[in-house]
C-alpha cells in the first residue's frame, strides 16, 4: 500500500468519502496513526489524550492485547458463519449477557451497532405488546437510522422528518435547565407527572415502550434524579408499557457499573448496547430482552434479521472485551476514580467563571459552559470552536457540543484512565476552558 503524507490522509479522505454529522467542507479529522491505552498519534507523531473514549465506546482503551489478539485468533479460525448458524463465540457470549445484564434479562438479538439495536428493539416491543407508539425524551439520541433517528429527540431528527411514525417525546430531568422551572428545594418531580399525563394523552394501550438513555449522553449527560428512573419503572408497570434503557453510551462501566439503570436497581424489559460492548474495535449491537419476552417469540415468527447478526469476529471482540472489564477491574476502577472526577469538577467549576454547571457519574461527565451564570445563556458555536481549538493544540482530544442545546467540554476518558493520566488531562481542559472564561458577560 502506499504510504501517504497527512494532507494527503485528510485530502482523499475528504474528496472521496462523507463525514457524520458535518458541513463536508468544514470536517477537520485528524489523521491517526496509532494508538495506545488512553492515547493516540497521528500520522506525524503528535500525541493526543483522547478525553472522550473516541466516540465514548473504547472504555477499555486502545488496542487492549487480549481483545486484538482474540480476533487475530477468531479471523484466523473462523471469520463468519450464516446467520441461522452458530459458533462457540456466540452461544458463550449470549449466555455472558444474560448474567451482566440485570434481573431477569436473557436472550440478545445481535445487531451491527446502536442504532440497528434500537430498530430492533422497536420492532420487538411493537410485535410483544401489540402496540405501537414508543415515547422517547426530547434530549435524547438513539441513533441515525429511520426509526432511531425518529425516537432522537434533538435537531437531528427535526433534519430527517417525517421519520416513522409513532414517535412522541416528552420532557426530561434535567435539573440545571429545569423545563418545569423548578428549583432543587422545590421540586416535585413535575417530570414525573408530566410523563404520565403524556400517557394519558397518548393512550396508554396504544403505547408499546417507553426508551429511554440510562443516562443522557450526547445531549448534555443528564444524570436523573435517584427516584427516576425507578418511578419511570412503576409508571410502566401500571400501564402495561415496556421500559427500554438504551445504554449504547451508558453501558459497559461508563457509569460506575455494568449499566447505568443499575445505580437505581432498576431492571428494564429491553437493554439496548452498542459501543462498550465490544470497546469499537469490531462493530457489534445487541437488543437484551426479557425471560417473558423470548419467551413469548418461542412459538411466534420473529420479524427481524441481518446478515452480520451473531457475527463471529465481534463475538469474540466481545467476550474478550467483557473478560478485560473483569480482569482488570474497569468497573471499579470507573467507581473510585468517577468520585475522585466529580470533586474536581467540582473544583474547577469553583474557579472558571465561564463553567456553569458539571455533571457526571462514574467517568461519564460535562463541563457545562455559559456566558452568563445567571441567564445561563449558552456560547455562541465559534466560542467553542476556539475552546475546541486550544484543546486540540494541546493535544487533548474529546467531544464538545455547541448547539442550541449547551455549550460542554465532555470528559469521559476510557476507563483503563490512571489518576494521573485524568490530571494531566484536566489540566489542559482547565487551560482551553481560559479562552471562555474571556467571554463571560
Ligand atoms: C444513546 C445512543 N443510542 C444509540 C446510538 C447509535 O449508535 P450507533 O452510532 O452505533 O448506531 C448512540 C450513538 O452515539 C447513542 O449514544
Amino acid at each position: 500500500m502506499t504510504k501517504l503524507t497527512s494532507k494527503e490522509i485528510v485530502d482523499l479522505s475528504k474528496e472521496y468519502t462523507f463525514f457524520s454529522w458535518s458541513v463536508q467542507g468544514q470536517a477537520n479529522p485528524i489523521p491517526v496513526e496509532k494508538a495506545e491505552g488512553i492515547y493516540f498519534w497521528d500520522v506525524d507523531g503528535k500525541r493526543y489524550i483522547d478525553f472522550s473514549s473516541q466516540l465514548m465506546n473504547t472504555n477499555i482503551g486502545h488496542q487492549h492485547p487480549k481483545v486484538v489478539k482474540a480476533i487475530q485468533d477468531q479471523a484466523a479460525k473462523l471469520c463468519f458463519v450464516h446467520p441461522g448458524n452458530t459458533t462457540d463465540v456466540r452461544a458463550q457470549l449470549g449466555k455472558k449477557l444474560s448474567e451482566v445484564t440485570p434481573g431477569n434479562l436473557k436472550k440478545t438479538f445481535f445487531a451491527l451497532g446502536g442504532s440497528e439495536a434500537n430498530e430492533n428493539a422497536i420492532k420487538i416491543a411493537r410485535f410483544y405488546t401489540g402496540r405501537h407508539k414508543i415515547l422517547a425524551r426530547y434530549r435524547s439520541y438513539h441513533g441515525a437510522t429511520h426509526g432511531s433517528i425518529a425516537l432522537t429527540g434533538d435537531y437531528r431528527r427535526n433534519a430527517v422528518e417525517p421519520a416513522m411514525p409513532g414517535g412522541v417525546h416528552f420532557l426530561d430531568p434535567f435539573c440545571y435547565r429545569c423545563p418545569f422551572g423548578q428549583k432543587k428545594e422545590s421540586c416535585k418531580r413535575e417530570c414525573i407527572s408530566h410523563l404520565e399525563e403524556v400517557i394519558k394523552y397518548e393512550g396508554p394501550d396504544k403505547i408499546a415502550a417507553i426508551i429511554m438513555e440510562g443516562v443522557v449522553g450526547s445531549n448534555g449527560l443528564i444524570v436523573p434524579p435517584d427516584d427516576y428512573w425507578p418511578r419511570v419503572r412503576e409508571i410502566c408497570d401500571k400501564y402495561g408499557i415496556l421500559l427500554i434503557s438504551d445504554e449504547v453510551m451508558s453501558g459497559w462501566g461508563r457509569t460506575g457499573n455494568w449499566f447505568a439503570v443499575d445505580n437505581w436497581g432498576v431492571t428494564p424489559d429491553i437493554i439496548t448496547t452498542a459501543k462498550g460492548i465490544t470497546s469499537g474495535y469490531v462493530p457489534l449491537g445487541a437488543v437484551i430482552v426479557s425471560d417473558k419476552i423470548a419467551e413469548y417469540f418461542e412459538d411466534k415468527y420473529l420479524y427481524a434479521g441481518l446478515t452480520y447478526n451473531g457475527h463471529a469476529l465481534a463475538c469474540a471482540a466481545a467476550l474478550a472485551t467483557i473478560e478485560v472489564y473483569e480482569e482488570d477491574n474497569l468497573i471499579e476502577n470507573a467507581r473510585t476514580l468517577g468520585n475522585y472526577l466529580g470533586e474536581c469538577l467540582e473544583d474547577i467549576k469553583s474557579r472558571h467563571p465561564s463553567v456553569g454547571d458539571v455533571r457526571y457519574i462514574g467517568l461519564f461527565s460535562t463541563i457545562e459552559l455559559v456566558a452568563n451564570r445567571e441567564t445561563k445563556e449558552i456560547f455562541a458555536p465559534s466560542v467553542m470552536a476556539e475552546v475546541g481549538k486550544a484543546l486540540r493544540e494541546n493535544g487533548l482530544f474529546t467531544f464538545i457540543m455547541a448547539n442550541n442545546m449547551g455549550s460542554m467540554v465532555f470528559v469521559v476518558p476510557p476507563l483503563c484512565i490512571t489518576k494521573e493520566q485524568l490530571d494531566e488531562g484536566l489540566a489542559l481542559v482547565e487551560k482551553a476552558l481560559e479562552v471562555a472564561d474571556k467571554k463571560v458577560s
